[in-house]
Order: C-alpha cells, then structure tokens, then sequence
C-alpha cells in the first residue's frame, strides 16, 4: 500500500515537472531569435529606399557583432515599456550605443484624495545595468503625471514634488527622471507648470541629477509661446519630442514624415533653444490604417514580421514623406496601408539629427528589430 502510494505520488510529481518544462520549451520557439552576424547592415544591403520584403524578413533579426556605437557626438535616449519586454533584452545588448535608458515604470495619480507614484524598478534589469561596466547608460526612469491637479492645484504640487524627491533618495542609482504627460503647448506654457519645473529643475541640479521632459510640440509657435519655451527648455537637461503619430491626411498616412520633422525641429531652434537640449524621437514601431480608418492598429517589430510574412507584400518608398510602406487587402477585402521604420527610413532621421546637431530619443526599444541597432 505504502509502496502504491510512492508510485502515485512519484508519477505525479513527474507529470508535474514534465508539464513544467513543455510549457517552458512551448514559449521559447515563438520568440524569434536574435543572432549576430560579422556583416553590418550595409553589406547585408538593408538601408535602401528599395526594400525585398524576403530579404528584410530574413535579415531584419541578425545584428552587427561589432556593437561600437555608430555615433559620434549624437546622444541617444532609449525608451523601454515593461510590457514590450524585449526592451530590457535590447538595452543589455546594445548598452554601448545608448548614452540614457528610461524604463517606463511609475504613474503618477490622484485618487481618493491621495496622491500616488504607482509602479515600481525592475530591480533584476537594474542588476544587468550595473554590471555592464562604467560605460553603461544613464538611467532615467519614466513618471508620467496622469492627473494635471497634481501640477494645477498649489498644495498638490508641494506635496508631489516630494514624493518625487522622495523616489529619487530611495533609488538612489537613477540617475534622474523623465517627466512626461504634459503634451499642449498651452499647459507647458502655464504659469504652475512653469513654476513646477523650476523647483524640480532647482532640486536636481544641486544634486547633479538630469531632468528630461517628454512632449509634443508640433504646431506653429506663436511670439507670445516663443521666450516661455525657451525657457523651459533652459528648465531641463532634454526636451524629448513625441515626433510620431502624424496625423493621416490626403497627402500621406506616415507616422513621422521628414517635412514635418524638419518644421519642428526648425521652429524651436528658430526661439534659440539649445540644439544640445532638443532630441528627435524617432517610432520603432508601426501603423496599420485600413482604409475604413476604423480600427487603426500599431505593431512592434515581431508583428510587423509576421504579417510579412503572411501576406508577402511589394515594400514601397513614399517619396514626399521619406518612409517606406506597404498594402495588403484583410480577409474582408478593406484595404489596409502600413508605414513602418524601415533601415533607411531611419538612417535618413539620425541624418536629420546629425546635420541639426540634436540628439535622438526611441520610443520604443523593444518594439524594435536587432537590424535597426546597426544604424546607431
Ligand atoms: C486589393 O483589392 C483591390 C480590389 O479587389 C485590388 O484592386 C487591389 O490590387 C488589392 N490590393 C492588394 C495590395 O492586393
């Protein structure tokens, strides 16, 4: 009976562990493997206006082995989203190429009359980081202000400005923050935000930590608008531009297209801001519109991959916007147009920011392919 009961107990425990690791081997072949190749992108011929679908999807998961950053006196910030995880993967790898990281980890709300920085470092990544070396990137992690009460309201912005004062002598290894969630040029502009970021920026400076601030500025300025961006811009270490998400009109369905890069770029450095304060944010992923406009979705690399795959389509280059782009019909006949980062796409942007001496910010690394690292 005892000797029964061992049996049942044993083959149990070993249906378990057999279990275990199908369910461990399942998820590894699904994630597509990223391999190193002595070749860089040049001679794998990927950064042509003229893309093959085949031979983009054969080479787009291999990188250049020699990871000695391309840029010279380009900055590069990589944005990483814990739920894209590959991100995390990509920012060890390629380490040498970023001069900063920011994880998006912390939300910042007011609810039930409390108010709260949710989220948390990934203390495991953190680790990684540290044992890169010297050389590693600065860390800045990503707080992104869900309730503009917190900036608005006097009392509420005391006491958030500690909180975020507090984050910072908790974790000690950030090297500061990215302030984002404030993207109308008539909020940055205001009075209490204005008066925000001089105390932050005032904090951090007397403890050497950097300040960067995510946002969009992508309309004409005004003259009034201009001396109070200049001075924000002055406020903070980087002004990280939301340079995607161009809205589809007649003209193009782009995401980012080069004109309206250049406009905005051009725009701000007319006010006299600082090139060395500007970074250009350049999309590692990309957009799907059918012609419907009903349903518009975004992919990361890996999807973007497997749609290739799937419907094999002719890459093509839309001139006016300097992006590549490809048609599909769906099963139910709606034409759909997607843009995506293409090798030269992007090549033609870090060109954009070299020649304008400005630095560049990637939202975000893990929906990127290992092909699109050669280029930095
Ligand atoms: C989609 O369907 C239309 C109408 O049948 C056709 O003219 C077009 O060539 C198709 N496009 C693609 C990319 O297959």
């Amino acid at each position: 009976m005892h000797l029964l009961k061992n049996f049942v107990y044993s083959v149990l425990f070993l249906l378990i562990v057999v279990n275990f690791s199908c369910l461990a081997k399942k998820t590894d072949p699904s994630k597509p493997k990223y391999l190193p190749t002595t070749k860089d992108h040049k001679s794998r011929r990927l950064a042509n206006k003229k893309l093959n679908c085949i031979r983009f999807s054969k080479n787009c998961f291999y990188y250049n082995q020699d990871l000695t950053p391309q840029l010279e006196n380009t900055e590069v910030l990589g944005y990483i989203t814990p739920w894209n995880e590959d991100g995390y993967e990509f920012s060890n790898l390629f380490h040498s190429k970023f001069t900063y990281l920011s994880p998006v980890w912390y939300t910042a709300t007011y609810k039930n009359e409390k108010i709260d920085i949710g989220g948390g470092p990934n203390s495991e990544w953190m680790g990684e980081q540290e044992s890169l070396g010297k050389e590693r990137p600065y860390i800045l992690p990503r707080i992104l202000i869900e309730n503009p009460q917190l900036i608005v309201n006097k009392k509420l912005c005391e006491e958030f400005k500690k909180k975020i004062f507090e984050l910072l002598s908790k974790n000690p290894k950030f090297s500061g923050i990215t302030i984002d969630g404030v993207q109308q040029i008539e909020f940055l502009i205001s009075k209490p935000f204005i008066n925000f970021l001089t105390d932050v920026s005032k904090y951090f400076q007397e403890r050497n930590l950097k300040l960067i601030l995510a946002t969009r500025i992508d309309r004409q300025i005004t003259p009034t608008e201009k001396p109070l961006l200049l001075k924000i811009s002055k406020l903070v270490d980087k002004i990280s531009l939301m340079t995607y998400d161009f809205p589809a009109n007649q003209q193009t369905q782009a995401l980012s297209p080069l004109f309206w890069l250049e406009f905005i770029i051009n725009s701000l450095l007319e006010i006299g801001i600082n090139p060395k304060s500007l970074m250009l944010g350049l999309n590692f992923y990309s957009r799907d519109i059918p012609h419907t406009h009903v349903d518009i979705k975004f992919y990361s690399g890996n999807l973007l991959m497997s749609l290739l795959k799937q419907k094999k389509p002719k890459l093509l280059w839309e001139a006016v916007s300097h992006e590549n782009y490809f048609d599909y019909n769906d099963s139910k006949g709606i034409h759909h147009r997607v843009h995506f980062p293409s090798p030269y796409s992007l090549q033609t942007r870090i060109n954009l920011a070299i020649k304008k001496n400005i630095g560049i910010a990637i939202w975000e690394i893990g929906q990127g392919l290992p092909c699109y690292f050669d280029l930095f």
